[in-house]
């Protein structure tokens, strides 16, 4: 394939360049001046209408999986940097997939680099904050401590609040640095562990320097609305829009941290370009906890749409309480995130507006889940 530099310009490669962070990427590599092929195999339940529109003209598409060796080495050629971005996400139920997609297509990708002896300069990787078992927290005795995941009994039992793992007691929420214990909680999280951590070790054992950005949660235009497994503001939209509650898990007042997608796509040009994050797991995020109540509240009112969030008692096993990014060594190599919570969400609700199809999968999808156990409910 021909892709040649323009100039000093460099060449990128982004996986799973179809998607929201991924074409975000694309889109600002191609503002700067940089060649981008993308590498996307249209995943049929973020696809549902197939080629996206926002696929740029001038970026070379190659539409293929990246578990397709041959294909994962031709969209090698002629690149001097990898924004690694395709995924299974989501609670999926399959299990087997996560690992063949996530962690099996990242080791593939990396076997053939080595393997070829490609010129690769550098390769940045999504991680995410779901690589943290739970949210950093203070306890008034104990100071920071890293709480475990809280078990299923204790969720069962209605008790959603994160206990201090020295002496138990209640704990509030504080910045999770990158120092954190990981592990993975559910399948997906175990792949982007998976995935962190193979291309960190990869490039130490190569000398490519290397990066994994720990998202937090994302969101922004072009979100898949046809995927009901991802996106708490993807999903709290499309049931407001159909004039259903929004369904909070637990008691609503678990707290995320999210970032609008071109920040996260800025967080990746900066780890490309800068060597300080290098060899590195970095945070990126707002640095600000929101509660899930919160965003059911903003999107009600930014919709114009009175309908109350509902709480039925329900909890997915696995998911932290509390996840808020300590932004420390990412701001230090120069980030801030442009647009806040509110502008986010209103350009979101803009996007999402003029889109002809809003359909309501979320129900169906919700029986799904409980049916395959990953929902619980408390037991009375
Ligand atoms: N959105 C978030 O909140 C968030 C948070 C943390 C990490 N991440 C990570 O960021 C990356 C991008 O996520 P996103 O939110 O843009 O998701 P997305 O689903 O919008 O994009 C992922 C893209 O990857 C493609 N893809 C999936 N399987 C593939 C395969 N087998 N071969 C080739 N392409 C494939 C999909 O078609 C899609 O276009 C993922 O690695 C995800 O794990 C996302
Ligand atoms: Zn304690």
């Amino acid at each position: 394939m021909a892709l040649r530099p323009n100039n000093n310009n460099k060449r990128a490669l982004v996986t799973g360049g179809a998607g929201l962070i991924g074409s975000h990427v694309s889109d600002l590599l191609l503002r700067e001046g940089w060649k981008v092929r993308i590498l996307d195999n249209l995943e049929p339940n973020t696809h549902r209408n197939g080629r996206p529109a926002w696929i740029p003209e001038v970026a070379e598409f190659v539409e293929a999986d990246i578990r397709d060796r041959a294909a994962v080495s031709a969209a090698l050629e002629n690149i001097d940097v990898v924004f690694h971005q395709a995924a299974y996400g989501g609670y999926m139920p399959e299990i087997a997939k996560y690992v063949h997609v996530n962690s099996f297509g990242t080791a593939q990708m990396l076997e053939v680099i080595r393997e070829e002896r490609l010129p690769i300069q550098k390769i940045v990787v999504a991680s995410s904050q779901a690589v943290y078992s739970e949210g950093a927290a203070n306890c008034l005795r104990d100071g920071l401590v890293f709480p475990a995941v809280r078990s299923l009994a204790q969720l069962s039992a209605g008790d959603f609040e994160v206990h201090c793992p020295n002496c138990d007691a209640l704990t509030t929420q504080t910045p999770t640095p990158e120092h954190a214990p990981i592990g993975g909680e559910t399948v997906y999280a175990i792949t982007k562990v998976d995935q962190e951590r193979l291309v960190l070790t990869w490039g130490k054992q190569t000398g490519i320097p290397t990066v994994a950005l720990r998202y937090s949660c994302t969101y922004g235009p072009r979100q898949s609305i046809f995927n009901p497994y991802t996106g708490v503001i993807a999903i709290f939209c499309t049931r407001l829009l159909n004039n259903l509650p929004p369904v909070l898990y637990e008691d609503g007042k678990q707290t995320r941290d999210f970032s609008f997608v071109e920040d996260i796509a800025r967080a990746n040009l900066l780890a490309a370009t800068t060597d300080k994050l290098d060899g590195l797991p970095v945070n990126v995020g707002s640095g600000k906890a929101a509660t899930i109540s919160e965003i059911a509240q903003l999107i009600s009112n930014a919709l114009g749409i009175p309908i109350e969030p509902i709480a039925q008692g329900e909890f997915r096993p696995g998911e932290m309480r509390h996840l808020t990014s300590d932004t420390t060594l990412i701001s230090a190599a120069g980030y801030k995130p442009e647009v806040d919570l509110a502008t986010g969400v209103e350009r979101y609700l803009d996007w999402i507006r003029a889109q002809s199809d809003v359909r309501e999968y979320f129900a169906e999808a919700e029986n799904m889940l409980r049916a395959k156990g990953i929902v619980h409910k408390v037991t009375p």
